[in-house]
């Protein structure tokens, strides 16, 4: 029988691509601050939290400023990446990720989400996936950011499940390293050759049915 009680699914890349949006925000902030960010520089950013995210492209830019400085910054991109999730629906939810969660349901996986990402709810939301979770752990219920363990430790708790019978759904490599740290089977959502750490890799939820997963670990 499998180990697998519980699957817990990152937001950002693995249920809906926002990882464009992010970059479009991002974008504008730098050329505001007076140079370019390639969407190379976005791969940085993935699974990272936003303050982090804004050191990142300071460092790029090579710019120094101040944190009071850096909490505007951060705050208006913010604003902007808004006006683009307010504009989502069902239609940004990627291929395959609402057959995949009802066929473990079906197979009595209990589910969870854990995002780096604040604005978690609002994709939710938007997208109508809100009830699709028995527990959500967001940006704002985390002290730590990835690779730090504590959004999926703190998701398998919730579950009343053990680390050791969790699988993580991830695109970015903090995220896995997270996931890894926390104990827990990973699954890389993505390329082979950013996400090596992985157990397994596949390029979207689409590529997998839940038995073939549940038979794996
Ligand atoms: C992660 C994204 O899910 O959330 C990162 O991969 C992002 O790119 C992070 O920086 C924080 O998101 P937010 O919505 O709180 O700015
Ligand atoms: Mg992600």
């Amino acid at each position: 029988m499998s180990k697998v009680k519980g699957c817990i699914f990152d937001l950002d890349g693995v249920i809906v691509d926002t990882a464009k949006y992010h970059y479009l925000a991002w974008k504008r902030l730098a050329g505001e601050l007076g140079f370019y960010f390639s969407k190379e520089d976005n791969e940085r950013l993935k699974g990272v939290s936003r303050m982090r995210s804004l050191d990142i492209l300071l460092e790029i830019g090579d710019i120094q400023i101040d944190y009071k400085s850096k909490l505007k910054l951060a705050e208006k991109k913010n604003n902007w990446y808004r006006e683009y999730i307010l504009e989502m629906d069902s239609s940004e939810i990627l291929d395959g990720v609402i057959d995949f969660i009802s066929q473990l349901r079906e197979n009595n996986v209990k589910i969870a989400l854990g995002s780096a990402s604040k604005n978690t709810e609002t994709i939710l939301e938007k997208v109508g996936m809100t009830n699709c979770f028995e527990v959500i752990i967001d940006g704002n219920k985390v002290v730590k950011a990835k690779p730090d363990p504590e959004v999926f430790l703190k998701a398998a708790s919730l579950l009343n499940l053990r680390p050791q019978n969790c699988v993580v759904f991830e695109d970015a490599l903090a995220g896995i390293k997270a996931a890894k740290m926390a104990g827990m089977y990973t699954v890389g959502v993505g390329s082979k050759d950013i996400l090596k750490d992985a157990d397994i890799v596949i390029p979207g939820l689409h590529a997998i049915l839940a038995n073939e997963l549940l038979s794996l670990f």
